[in-house]
Parts: C-alpha cells; structure tokens; sequence
C-alpha cells in the first residue's frame, strides 16, 4: 500500500530501507503538543476567514483536542509508515472525524508546519534553559555572598598568580552564565516570527491571516518571506551556538570542581549526593557528575557543527536534509539542562575548606605583587624597578625554602634596606584581597555587594517570570 496521505501517484510503496531513512516519527514524536497547537491556531483561522465553515472548523479542533488528549495519557500509537508527526497527527484526525479531517492542510505545507512546530519547540526549551541559567546563577551568588571573605589562591597559567577570595571566583561565573542567558534571550527574540503560511514555500492563493496565526501562537509577527521562512533554522543554530558557549563555561567550573575537590589541592568537598564511590579503592569520592558536565561540552558543540554542516549547501527552500535538524537540537539541549540541574545541585552542596584554601593562598609567593607594590607606594619607586627587586626576594625566600612573608626582615632589607616591618601586612593573603578595592576587584567588600545585588537581581527575575 502506498503513502494513505500523499501516495496518490504512486503504485508501489517504499522500500523498508526508504521507510528507515525517510521517517523521524521516532525522534519528531517530541514535537506533538506544538505541532497541534500549530494545527488548532491554523484551523482557527481557517474558520474565521472562511476558508472552512465555522463547523468545519469546531470539529477539526475537537478532533485535535481528543489527539492531545490520546497522545497525553499515553494511549496514541505513532505509526512509522506514516513517516512524521504531523502525518501522524493528520492521520489519527481522519480517523476520529472522517473526510473534513482533509481540509486542515489547506493553505499549508508540512514545511511551514515543521519550521512552525520547531520554533515552538526551541522557543520553550529556551524559557527552560534560561530558567536553569538563573537558578545556577543563584546558588552561586549565594554561595559567593557566604564566602565573600574566603581567601584562595588565585591563579594564571594555573601558577599561583595573586590571592583572590573564593566568592569573587564564583561571582565570576554568575557574570558569565548572565551572558549566556542573554544569548539565548536574544536568541529568542529573533526567532519570534512565524512560519505557518509560508506554505510550501511560495505562499498560497487562499486569502489566510498570517497575523492572526503569528499572533495565537505568540509570535511578535509573521515571517515576511515565504522562502526565508521555510527554509532556515538559524534560530535553532543561533540556540546551539548559545548552548555551546554555556556549556563551555559549565565545562571550565566543572574542570575547576574537579581540580579544587582533588586531595592534593583539597579546596573543596562534594556532598554525597554528588560524588561517586569506586568499586576497588575504598577511599575515593569521585566527582563524575562535574566530570559528565565538562564532558558533556563535546556534544553540545558537536551539535551545532552538526547542524551547520546539514545547512551550508542547501539550496532554497526546503530539503529532506533539513529533517535531520531536530536530533542534534534535542540531544544538546537535553545535555545541557542536565549539566545545568547537576551544576546546581553540586554548587549548593559545596564545601570550601577554608584553611586549606588559606594555606595555599599563603604559599608560592602570591603576595609577590604586593611587595612590587609595598615598595612603589612607600619607597616611591617605578614599577618595573620594583618588580626587579621583588623578584630577587622571591629568589631568596626560594633559596631558604621559605615563604615570602615568613623571611626576616634582615633579609628583605638585605635586597632593599629602605625595607620596614610594615610590609608584613602586605605580604599577608587576607591584607592583600582587602585591598584590591578598584572597581571589579576581589575586596571582600567589593565581593559582598556585587553578590548581594546580583541575588537581589536573580531573585527579582524569578519574579517576573
Ligand atoms: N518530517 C519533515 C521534517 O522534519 C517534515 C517536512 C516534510 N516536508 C517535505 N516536503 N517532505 O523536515
């Protein structure tokens, strides 16, 4: 039997091989709550431009309703002969209200249908993403606001660079993860035209309302050309790009947790809820969820080099390729609100070791440019030049075996006698993150108020959500 839908001029069906590779039912399935209310939005208008009677109109929509009914309780059986969701969808209708069942796909295409459904889609799963982003954002303004005050090592070249407090390094993360939830905003904003209409790809002679449509799915306008909208997804690129630069910073916290909750550095300590035993070493806490976020990078990224590859050589309008534009899609933005919930849930549980931070702040001379500067504010001298000398007495606490703020004074004035007792205070970790009070420093004072108003900020937009 051919194609019941579209199989009028054909005499022999599709091989199992082209059944295979032509249907997305098992992936589209996801689709279904959009692609009827894309449907119900379409009849409507159909109804109300006389396209079909009012009663025609009422009885597709009920016929719709009962599908959404089905396919909710679990009692809708997708067929793959019947390639996709919306054939799926259209061929149910029939059953459950005969002939009239036709007269849906009037002034349509399954390619503005799809372009529609897709939107939609993406659309939703961006209010979730961005939903997701905030909470993160949240623990870890939280989470910084607790340790405004804790001093860590800060680090370049993953060398001990200069101290920094472990709030400023979260809130660090919440400034990145705002952009990203701008991204996907932004993201959102531009995808907000609608499709339906477009029909296959050149419009249609029925006098439609594409602004009536636009408007009941929540679109901010229809899509002013019928090409343009059947035949791109840059919105569902323009997402990945934005999920692929989410996950990148998920992926650098993550390789952070790790590193911090390893015992060599003993930073930071995982609750039980998200650390992992080993079947043969007694002793580990593995941190595999951090581990599965960072990892998790490869094939959100991979989706978006995934999708651009299908697109770069189409040719307009549509092409079958484009089918394969929802898996990478669903797959990426499923990784990446697990990483997101993980990352959550790991960051509101995290530990800081405060002394072993302290201790490690402490060690490897990162208080060495707060000598430079010791000696440029009380000695008056040039920069470079205090560099130089600082950098002799870091050679010199070396060659002791010593930290620099535990050298005596006779050896720092050995360097430069003009030397006092007052540099201690310098060469202390916490002196030092107290006085890196410039604008976006890591002060605790700076640290307390930049968390405080970013919670107060979060807090708001759960608000108006
Ligand atoms: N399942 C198809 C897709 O995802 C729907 C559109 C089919 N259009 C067509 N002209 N065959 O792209």
């Amino acid at each position: 039997m051919t194609n019941t839908i579209w199989g009028g001029r054909f005499t022999a069906s599709p091989s199992e091989i082209m059944e295979e590779i032509n249907a997305s039912i098992d992936f589209d399935k996801r689709l279904w709550r959009h692609d009827i209310l894309a449907s119900k939005a379409h009849v409507a208008m159909l109804g109300e431009t006389g396209i079909v009677t009012a009663k025609e109109a009422k009885e597709i929509a009920r016929g719709l309703d009962q599908i959404m009914a089905e396919i909710e309780a679990g009692k809708f059986k997708f067929s793959r002969s019947l390639e996709d969701i919306h054939l799926n969808v259209e061929s149910r209708l029939h059953e459950l209200i005969g002939p009239v069942a036709g007269k849906l796909h009037t002034a349509r295409s399954r390619n503005d249908q799809v372009a529609t459904d897709f939107r939609l889609y993406v659309r939703d799963e961006i209010g979730a993403i961005a939903a997701a982003l905030r909470a993160l954002q949240l623990a870890l303004a939280k989470k910084a606001l607790q340790y405004a005050g804790a001093v860590m090592p800060g680090f370049t070249h993953l060398q001990t660079a200069q101290p920094i407090t472990f709030g400023h390094h979260l809130l660090a993360y919440v400034e990145m993860l705002g952009r990203d939830r701008g991204r996907f905003t932004d993201a959102a904003k531009r995808l907000g035209e609608c499709p339906l209409g477009a029909a296959a790809l050149a419009g249609t002679s029925f006098p439609i309302d594409r602004e009536a449509t636009a408007r009941a799915l929540g679109f901010a306008r229809a899509s002013a050309n019928s090409l343009d909208a059947v035949s791109d997804r840059d919105f569902a690129l323009e997402t990945l790009a934005a999920a692929a630069i989410a996950a990148m910073h998920l992926s650098r916290l993550a390789e952070e947790m790790v590193n911090w909750a390893s015992p060599q550095w003993g930073f930071v300590r995982f609750s039980d809820k998200f650390t992992t035993g080993s079947s043969i070493m007694p002793q580990k806490r593995n941190p595999d969820a951090a581990e599965l976020v960072r990892a998790k990078t490869g094939r959100i990224a991979g989706a978006f080099q995934a999708l651009l590859m299908v697109m770069k050589g189409l040719p307009l309008a549509y092409a079958k390729d484009m089918q394969e534009d929802k898996e990478p899609v669903f797959d990426a933005l499923d990784a990446l609100k697990l990483g997101l919930a993980a990352m959550t849930g790991m960051v509101e549980d995290i530990e800081p070791d405060l002394r072993a931070m302290k201790r490690a702040a402490s060690s490897g001379h990162a208080t060495a440019t707060d000598l430079a500067d010791w000696l440029v504010l009380n000695l008056g001298l040039p920069f470079r030049e205090a560099h130089q000398i600082a950098g002799r007495i870091v050679a010199l606490a070396e060659s002791r075996g010593s930290d620099l703020k535990k050298l005596p004074l006779s050896d720092l004035q050995s360097v430069e006698k003009r030397i006092t007792e007052e540099v201690y205070s310098a060469l202390d970790a916490l002196g030092s993150v107290k006085s890196r009070t410039s604008y976006g420093g890591t002060a605790p004072a700076n640290v307390k108020r930049e968390a405080k108003r970013w919670i107060k900020r979060l807090e708001k937009d759960a608000e108006t959500r």
